[in-house]
């Protein structure tokens, strides 16, 4: 077992790794919880695989536990499905001493998240992610959100879990297009680190080698995740680093119409924002040929994430006037 310690001006927890720890999950929630209602919020895709068994842990651990199921997809993250679960919460009287457990990807992460920060105030909350993308980066950081049909993300709040347990078996049933989604993200990191974590991803040449390799290369993810969240926990300085792909990616994915996944156009991202920078001299055109194969605007300007080298990031900000000329340099470079 990987234990990751996160300590926030608010709150400290463990973030739990282990292959199979799902079925260690009540012992593991004793040692945060006492006896409790909880509110075990799932999608239509991973309830049906792993509600039960997390039930029946939880129960044996002495917990009295309400399966809550919301339909799998983005869709979800909607005030639509914050009230549904507020209302059954309420139904089932449950008070600020009771707990909401989310088992999902980050859509179930985020809206259970946000639920669990607004109901009553605020009530416990445990974060048990079941997808890639979830397991290295949204149940990390205390980042909770709903969509508006304005843009994504555009309500939420910083909400810190308990209990973060990831249990990297369960990856088997999630489709191959998610693996490899989460595992972008997973790149991502790396180059931002460099050093073994970056050299480790040589050895993964295609979807299938993911699976054996996750457990390690999560835990090198979630420590670093983890490290950068500790040090700016709302994303005034150092947590930007992790934006890294991310500008011209959010454009890629708006542009692609829901054709992209999130993680695939982050990785698109990444790749160009790397050729951008290459091109302007700022990183040699080594990262960028490496990088190959494997939004935020503050005041007037953009902060962009480049690499001089695998494993030093710098922030670099771009007057919004001039983007025009920097992106018109990233498509001439071929
Ligand atoms: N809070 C944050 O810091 C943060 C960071 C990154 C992304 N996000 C959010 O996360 C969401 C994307 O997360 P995602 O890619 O996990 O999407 P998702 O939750 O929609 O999961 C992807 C799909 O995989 C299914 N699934 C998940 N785990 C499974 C498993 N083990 N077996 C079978 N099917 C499984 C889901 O039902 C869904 O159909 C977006 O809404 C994004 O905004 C949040």
């Amino acid at each position: 077992m990987t234990n990751i310690e996160v300590k926030t001006r608010v709150k400290q927890y463990q973030i739990k790794i282990m292959i199979n720890s799902l079925h260690h999950l009540g012992t593991l929630v004793t040692k945060v919880w006492c006896a409790r209602q909880v509110a075990v919020v799932t999608d239509t895709n991973v309830g049906p695989y792993y509600a039960k068994l997390v039930t029946d842990e939880l129960t044996a651990a002495g917990f009295k536990v309400r399966v809550m199921t919301v339909p799998a997809g983005e869709a979800s993250k909607s005030w639509a499905q914050v009230q549904s679960l507020i209302d059954q919460l309420s139904a089932a009287h449950f008070s600020r001493s009771d707990g909401v457990l989310a088992l999902g990807g980050g859509v179930v992460g985020d809206l259970a998240g946000f639920v669990a920060s607004i109901y009553m105030r605020g009530i416990a909350l445990i974060q048990v992610p079941t997808s890639l993308l979830a397991q290295v980066d949204s149940s990390v950081g205390g980042k909770t959100a709903i969509d508006l049909p304005t843009g994504k993300n555009l309500v939420g709040s910083f909400y810190q879990p308990d209990l973060v347990v990831i249990d990297p078996a369960i990856l088997v049933t999630l489709p191959p297009r998610m693996l490899a989604e989460g595992y972008g993200e997973i790149v991502k990191c790396a180059a931002l680190v460099g050093g073994d974590f970056w050299q480790s991803l040589h050895q993964i040449t295609s979807v299938a080698a993911i699976l054996p390799a996750a457990p390690d290369l999560i835990a090198a993810s979630v420590a670093f995740k983890a490290r950068v969240v500790m040090a700016d926990e709302h994303e005034q300085g150092q947590r930007q680093l992790l934006n890294f792909g991310h500008t011209i990616g959010h454009a890629v994915e708006l542009l692609a119409d829901g054709q992209l996944m999130h993680g695939e156009a982050v990785a698109i991202g990444l790749v160009q924002v790397c050729r951008l920078f290459a091109a302007h001299g700022l990183a040699p055109q080594a990262v960028a040929a490496v990088m190959q194969h494997d939004k935020k605007v503050h005041g007037t300007a953009l902060t962009w994430v480049y690499l001089s080298a695998v494993g030093q990031p710098h922030l670099y900000p771009i007057a919004v006037t001039d983007l025009a000329t920097w992106m018109g340099d990233l498509w001439s470079v071929s």
